[in-house]
C-alpha cells in the first residue's frame, strides 16, 4: 500500500456471521486500496444532507411530522420553477434534510420514473428517498477521479434541469439501490449552502413547524430525540455485493460487517466512515437483502419479507433510524417515553419496543409515514454499547416490517388473485 495516503481503509474489525464471495472479498481490497491509494479516501469526507422527494402538497404535513418525530428544525425553503425545497437542520454536526416537494401532479422526472413499475411504489409517484449529498474537500477532483473509475454524473445542465443544486456534483442513480450521490465542496467550518432557486421562509409551513415543535417541547420529548443514527437500504437479493462495493467506492466508508438474519432469511450489512466519525455526524449506511432470490423461497417455504418489500417498492431507503439519548424519565428508558408520547398523537408503530438493557440496545420502528413512506426506527444504546444491533432485536424489526400495510395488501393480493392480473 502506498505509503503516502494518510487512511488505511482496512484498519477496522470485521463483524458478523455472513458469508461474502470470493469476487466481494477481493474487489472489497481492490478498491478500497485504489480509493486510499489515489486519495478519495481523503477527499471524501462526511454525509452533508439526505434528500428526499414528496408528491404535491405533501411537504408541509410531513414536516410536521418530522418536527415532532426527530430533532430538525425548518430553517428555509428555496423556490424553483417544478418544486419547493424545503432545508431542515439540526445543526452543522449532522446532515441536513431537503425535503422536495414536486408541484405539479403531471411533473414527470427521473425520480418518478424509479417508482413507477413497482406495484406499490407506484402510488406514490413522487415520494421517495433520493440520496445523500456528502461532504468532499475538492470536487473537480472527485469527479475526475470518480470518472476515471467508470461512474457517472448527471451534466451541469441536466442538474439544472432536474432542479437540484447547482453547486453540488450528481451522480446517475444506483442500478442497485437507486439512489443517487452528491458531491458538495465545503471546508470545515464554513456554511452548507445550496444554490438552488429563490430562498424564503413560508409562513405556512414555519406556522406548521412552529405547532409541531411546541408540541414536541410539551411532551417533553424534545431534549431525547437525537440526529440520524443509520439509513437502511433495501436491495434484491442478487445485488447485496455489489450494492456496497458500488457504495463504498462513491464513499469513505469500509464494510464494518454482516449478520446473517436467518429466520427471515436475510442479513443485514454495515457500513461506516473511515474518518473515525461518530454516527450522529455521518449516519451509518445498512444494505439489506434476502438470502435467496423470489423465485426459489416457495420451494424451502423460505421468508421472504426483505425481497416482497424491494418487489413492492423497487430497491431504495427503508428507514432512517434516529439515536434516543440514553437514560430515563418519568421511570421511563427514553425510548419508551418517546414512543409513548407520539403513540399517544395518533402515530402508529410496527411492533412494541424491543431488545434489552443487557442485549445492549432497545429499538422500534414506526408506521411507514404517508408522505415519504419512509419508517422512522428509535433506536436507544446503553452505557455506550459499540454493537451494532442484535441478531434478535433484528429478527423482529425485519418481521414486523414485512406486514408493513403497502407490503402486506399486495401480499395478499398475489395470493388471491393468480391468475387474474
Ligand atoms: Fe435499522
Amino acid at each position: 500500500m502506498n505509503t503516502l495516503s494518510r487512511f488505511n481503509s482496512f484498519q477496522f474489525a470485521r463483524h458478523g456471521d455472513k458469508q461474502n464471495s470470493a469476487f466481494f472479498e477481493e474487489y472489497l481490497q481492490k478498491l478500497l486500496e485504489e480509493r486510499d491509494r489515489v486519495g478519495l479516501t481523503d477527499l471524501i469526507q462526511e454525509i452533508d444532507a439526505l434528500m428526499i422527494t414528496v408528491d404535491p402538497d405533501h411537504s408541509i404535513q410531513y414536516i410536521a411530522e418530522l418536527s415532532l418525530m426527530t430533532s430538525y428544525h425548518y430553517l428555509v425553503t428555496l423556490e424553483s420553477e417544478q418544486h419547493w425545497t424545503h432545508v431542515l437542520r439540526i445543526d452543522l454536526d449532522s446532515p441536513d434534510l431537503l425535503i422536495r416537494e414536486v408541484k405539479d401532479p403531471n411533473f414527470r422526472g427521473i425520480f418518478r420514473s424509479l417508482n413507477e413499475i413497482y406495484p406499490v411504489g407506484a402510488r406514490k409517484p413522487n415520494s421517495r428517498y433520493m440520496g445523500e449529498i456528502i461532504r468532499v474537500t475538492n470536487m473537480h477532483e472527485v469527479v475526475k477521479l470518480q470518472e476515471d473509475r467508470e461512474f457517472r454524473f448527471f451534466t451541469r445542465d441536466e442538474v439544472r434541469k432536474m432542479e437540484l443544486p447547482d453547486n453540488v456534483a450528481i451522480s446517475k442513480p444506483s442500478p442497485y439501490t437507486h439512489n443517487i450521490v452528491g458531491y458538495m465542496q465545503r471546508q470545515p467550518g464554513e456554511l452548507r449552502v445550496y444554490a438552488l432557486g429563490t430562498s424564503t421562509i413560508r409562513s405556512d409551513v414555519q406556522a406548521a413547524y412552529d405547532a409541531a415543535k411546541n408540541q414536541q417541547a410539551r411532551l417533553r420529548i424534545d431534549d431525547l430525540i437525537l440526529p440520524v443514527d443509520h439509513l437502511a437500504t433495501r436491495v434484491y437479493s442478487q445485488n447485496r455485493e455489489v450494492a456496497i462495493l458500488e457504495y463504498l467506492s462513491w464513499s469513505s466508508y469500509y464494510f464494518w460487517g454482516a449478520y446473517n438474519i436467518w429466520d427471515q432469511n436475510s442479513s443485514t450489512n454495515v457500513t461506516k466512515s473511515v474518518h473515525g466519525l461518530a454516527e450522529t455526524k455521518s449516519p451509518a449506511k445498512v444494505f439489506t437483502a434476502n438470502n435467496t432470490p423470489y423465485f426459489v423461497n416457495h420451494l424451502g417455504k423460505l421468508a421472504s419479507p426483505t425481497e416482497t418489500f424491494v418487489r413492492n417498492y423497487g430497491p431504495r431507503l427503508h428507514h432512517v433510524a434516529l439515536s434516543v439519548k440514553d437514560g430515563m424519565r418519568d421511570g421511563m428508558e427514553n425510548i419508551e417515553f418517546v414512543v409513548d408520547a407520539i403513540a399517544a398523537q395518533g402515530k402508529g408503530f410496527l411492533l412494541d419496543v424491543i431488545g434489552s438493557k443487557e442485549e445492549g440496545l432497545k429499538q422500534i420502528f414506526s408506521n411507514a409515514s404517508e408522505h415519504s413512506s419512509l419508517i422512522i426506527e428509535y433506536v436507544q444504546r446503553y452505557d455506550g454499547f459499540d454493537g451494532f444491533f442484535t441478531r434478535d432485536n433484528v429478527a423482529k424489526l425485519t418481521a414486523a416490517a414485512g406486514v408493513e400495510e403497502g407490503v402486506l395488501e399486495a401480499q395478499a393480493k398475489l395470493s388471491q388473485g393468480s391468475g387474474s392480473e
